[in-house]
């Protein structure tokens, strides 16, 4: 079996971070959303994967290279355009051969694991085995309908009206069978090519799609909220452990864990929380729910529910939260003025 990773795309809705890097190397508890895919996929005993990249994007081989670190081998297949998911598919059809594959949306992080999804398709090996979950609102998602013994009998992309609550969870189960149907389809009136579409053709063609039921946490981290949300789902989760420096005037309270070189003084660190490599945090309050990246520096600074990227700087402006603060972001006190320098699509909410 095989897997075909999809880090494509535009994320315009995590603007103005996708501006510089692509939305699945945003860090949740620490880590790149697609370390976290990866790792699930490794851990279902998948070590060839391909890896779909938009066209400009360097970053990503950058930040993972050939995979072996993970104990995975990465190919990477570059996307001119984010012309679907689908046409994704299309792209990795010399790669995939005639295996079976996983396909995995490269924003979906499920904390939990596919490992009990995997051994389901491998146990009947369906043409194609989606994931599926209840939502209130499945209008932003694919939408699967079902018959009483789990076969998916119709779906639909993104529907006005939703004929179900079951959302299509990033990820997809197929066997080589889904070539002849995406080969079948072209664009939706999206004007992407859909893999929904592809697998409403397998249903209509007669082949067996079939749904299984993720009980465990989800989420598509395609927005702000959804980013923060994760994280804090994540850092509930952390193993406490302190390897950077901590003075005795510091308090940390909850799971913190302080990485190596970092450096802890006169500051309360209430978990959970996470202080990356290298990272200077002097007089200030950090946490809970807040992961800092590497090499950042917080002085009189107060920072919960929040992430901050490598080497973010935040000197003399506390009461800091819900925020996800850029690559080498710089805050600071004005002089008895608010004084902004700030990019494209940024959003600022100030305490009135
Ligand atoms: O999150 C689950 C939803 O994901 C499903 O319910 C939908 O059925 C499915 O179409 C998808 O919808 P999104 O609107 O969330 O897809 P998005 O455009 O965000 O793309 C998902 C991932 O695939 C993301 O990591 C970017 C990547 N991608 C996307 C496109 C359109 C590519 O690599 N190439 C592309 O051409």
């Amino acid at each position: 079996m095989k897997a075909l990773v999809l880090s494509g795309g535009t994320g315009t809705r995590l603007r103005p971070f996708t501006y510089s890097m692509p939305k699945q190397l945003i860090p949740i508890a620490g880590k790149p959303v697609l370390r976290h895919v990866l790792e699930n996929i490794r851990d279902i005993g998948v070590t060839d994967i391909g890896i779909v990249v938009g066209a400009p994007d360097r970053h990503i081989a950058a930040a993972l290279g050939d995979g072996a670190d993970l104990g995975v081998r990465l190919t990477y297949l570059r996307q001119e355009q984010p012309l679907g998911l689908a046409h994704c598919v299309a792209l990795g059809r010399e790669f995939l051969g005639a295996d079976d594959f996983v396909l995995y949306l490269g924003d979906t992080m499920l904390p939990e694991g596919i490992g009990a999804l995997a051994a389901e398709f491998a146990a009947r090996r369906p043409a194609a085995q989606l994931v599926v979950q209840k939502v209130p609102d499945p209008r932003r998602f694919g939408v699967a309908e079902l018959d009483a013994d789990r076969a998916v009998v119709r779906v639909t992309e993104k529907p006005d009206r939703p004929r179900s609550d079951l959302a299509l969870v990033g990820v997809y189960f197929f066997t080589a069978a889904v070539h002849r149907a995406v080969a079948a389809t072209g664009p939706g009136r999206r004007g992407e090519r859909e893999i929904t579409d592809a697998v409403q053709w397998l249903i209509t063609a007669g082949a067996e799609v079939r749904a299984g039921e993720y009980g465990g946490y989800w989420r598509d981290t395609g927005r702000v909220e959804d980013v923060l949300a994760c994280n804090r789902k994540l850092l509930e989760g952390l193993r406490p452990s302190v390897s950077g420096t901590v003075d005795a005037a510091s308090r940390l309270t909850g799971p913190v864990v302080i990485e190596a070189g970092a450096r802890v003084t006169g500051s309360r660190i209430a978990g959970p929380a996470l202080v990356g490599a290298g990272t200077v945090v002097e007089d200030s309050r950090v946490g809970p729910y807040t992961s800092l990246g590497h090499g950042c520096e917080l002085r009189r600074a107060g920072l919960e529910d929040s992430i901050a990227l490598d080497g973010v700087t935040i000197h003399g402006v506390g009461g800091l939260s819900g925020s996800l603060i850029g690559r080498a972001a710089r805050i600071g006190p004005g002089a008895g003025r608010h004084r902004l320098v700030v990019g494209d699509d940024t959003r600022i909410e100030v305490a009135a």
